[in-house]
C-alpha cells in the first residue's frame, strides 16, 4: 500500500467513525470510546478486497455481497450497524476487555474490532458455514495482522467444536428461531446478540442468559442476510404490485389472490391519524412490535415492503418502505402504517387502508398508535423460553411459537433514555 493510499484510508475512516457517531446520536445512542478507538484503528479497505476505498469506508452500506439467484446469501456488514451491535453487546457486558467471544457469520471486519476489543486476556472465534467465506475471512485477518482469531467452517445452529462456553456470542447472520446451541454455549450470565425475526421484523437483540431462558436488555432495528443451514426458515411473500410485496413470516394460514389486494391498492385510499406530535428520536421500531402484537389478535398482520420505484410513482407511502407493519382482512381490506406526517420538526402517525372496509381498518391501526403513545410508548422486552414450556410459566405477553423456543414479547413503560 503506497503512504497517499494510507493517508486516504485513514481519513476516510475518521470520516467513516464520525459519520457513526452523529447516526448514534440522532438516534439516542452513545457511542462507547473504546468501540470509537476500535472503528477508529481497524483498517476496513483490508477485509473488502477489490472495493475503491470510499465504498471501503462509507459507514451504512454493506458490501462484497455474495448472491445465489436472487437471494444475497454473504455481505460484509455495514459499519453503523456492526457498531450499534457491539454496542449493545459492551452496555450488556459492562465492557468488554477479557471476553471470551464467539462470532456467527465471518468477514473478518467485525471480529478484528472485536479483538480489538476483548484485549490480550480474551479471545475471539468465529464460525460461517460457508468455506468460501472463511477462507477468504482467514486471508484478510492474517492480511491485516490479526492472527489470534479462530476460523472456523461449520453450521452455527449446532454446537461449535471444541465444545466451549462464551461471555459473548454475536450472531451477523438473520435469524428465525434460538438453537440451544447459542444459550448452552453461554456462561451462566453471558450475552447473545442476534438479529432475530419475530413477526416477520428483524430486531438486534441483546439477551442475557438466565438458566434455561434469555430475556432482551436492549434492541436496535436492522437487517440482514437470513441463515442457512439447518436453522434456516423461508419466508412467504405475496408480490401484490410491481415492487409492492407482502411478508408473511410465521407459517400463516394467508390465502389471499395477490392479483386482488394489488387491484386495491389501485382504488382510493382512506387516511386516519393519530393526531400526535411526536419528537424525532422516538423509537418507531418499538411502535411496529406493538402494532405486530395487538393487530396479530384481530386480524392477519403481514410486513409490506417496496421498492423505491414503487414508493415514488405513489402506489404505496409505506412508514418504512424495507418492512411496515400492515394488515389484511379476509375482505382483503388491506392496511399499513404511512409515512410520516411532519411539522416543524414533530411527526404524527397515520394509515392508508383500501378495500370494503377501509375506514374501519386504517381507524384500527392509528386507535393502537395512539393507545401506545398514551401509554409511555412502552418499550418492547424478549423472553425465549425452551420449546417445552408450559403456557402457565410463560410471561405474559404474546407468544411466538417458533422450532426450539417459545418466544414471549412483554411491554415495559418508557425507560429514561434508550438502553
Ligand atoms: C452478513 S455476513 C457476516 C458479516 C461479518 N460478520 C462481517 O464482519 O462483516 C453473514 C454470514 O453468515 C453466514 N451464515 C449463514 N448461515 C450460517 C450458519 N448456519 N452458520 C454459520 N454461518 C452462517 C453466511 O455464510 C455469511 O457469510
Amino acid at each position: 500500500m503506497t503512504s497517499v493510499d494510507t493517508m486516504s484510508g485513514e481519513s476516510l475512516r475518521n470520516a467513516m467513525v464520525d459519520r457513526i457517531a452523529a447516526d448514534h446520536a440522532g438516534k439516542g445512542l452513545i457511542l462507547r470510546p473504546e468501540v470509537e478507538a476500535a472503528l477508529r484503528t481497524v483498517p476496513r479497505d483490508l477485509f473488502t478486497p477489490g472495493l475503491p476505498l470510499e465504498e471501503a469506508y462509507d459507514a451504512d452500506a454493506s458490501v462484497l455481497k455474495k448472491v445465489r439467484g436472487a437471494e444475497t446469501v454473504s455481505s460484509v456488514s455495514a459499519p453503523y450497524l456492526i457498531a450499534e451491535m457491539i454496542g449493545q453487546a459492551a452496555n450488556a457486558l459492562g465492557g468488554l476487555d477479557g471476553a471470551h467471544m464467539l462470532e456467527v457469520g465471518s468477514g473478518g471486519y467485525n471480529a478484528s474490532l472485536l479483538r480489538e476489543l476483548v484485549g490480550p486476556s480474551g479471545s475471539v472465534t468465529t464460525v460461517d458455514i460457508d468455506p468460501e467465506i472463511t477462507r477468504r475471512a482467514s486471508a484478510c485477518l492474517a492480511a491485516a495482522g490479526y492472527h489470534d482469531v479462530t476460523v472456523i467452517c461449520a453450521d452455527a445452529e449446532h454446537p461449535i467444536e471444541p465444545i466451549r462456553r462464551y461471555d459473548l456470542i454475536i450472531v451477523t447472520v438473520g435469524a428465525w428461531d434460538i438453537p440451544p446451541a447459542w444459550r448452552d454455549q453461554l456462561t451462566d450470565d453471558g450475552v447473545l446478540v442476534v438479529p432475530l425475526r419475530t413477526f416477520g421484523m428483524t430486531r438486534s437483540w441483546a439477551l442475557r442468559r438466565s438458566g434455561d431462558r434469555l430475556v432482551s436488555e436492549s434492541r436496535r432495528q436492522c437487517g440482514f442476510v437470513s441463515m442457512q443451514g439447518d436453522g434456516a426458515h423461508e419466508m412467504r411473500y405475496l408480490d401484490i404490485a410491481d415492487g409492492v410485496h407482502l411478508r408473511l413470516d410465521e407459517d400463516q394460514g394467508v390465502d389471499h389472490d395477490p392479483a386482488v389486494v394489488g387491484a386495491l391498492l389501485g382504488q382510493p385510499r382512506e387516511e386516519a391519524w393519530a393526531g400526535l406530535s411526536l419528537p424525532p428520536v422516538t423509537v418507531l421500531g418499538d411502535l411496529d412490535l406493538w402494532l405486530a402484537t395487538r393487530l396479530t389478535r384481530e386480524t392477519h398482520f403481514v410486513v409490506l415492503s417496496a421498492q423505491a420505484t414503487a414508493v415514488s410513482s405513489g402506489i404505496v407511502a409505506p412508514g418504512w418502505r424495507f418492512g411496515t407493519p400492515a394488515t389484511l382482512d379476509d375482505d382483503a381490506t388491506f392496511a399499513y402504517r404511512s409515512a410520516l406526517r411532519w411539522t416543524d420538526r414533530r411527526f404524527d402517525l397515520g394509515a392508508y387502508a383500501h378495500g370494503p372496509a377501509a375506514a374501519a381498518a386504517a381507524t384500527r391501526m392509528v386507535e393502537h398508535m395512539r393507545v401506545w403513545v398514551d401509554a409511555g410508548k412502552p418499550t418492547p422486552r424478549l423472553h425465549v423460553c425452551p420449546a417445552h414450556t408450559p403456557d402457565g410459566d410463560l410471561p405474559n405477553g404474546a407468544v411466538l411459537d417458533k422450532r426450539h423456543s417459545r418466544l414471549v414479547l412483554t411491554f415495559t413503560p418508557e425507560e429514561k433514555g434508550t438502553p
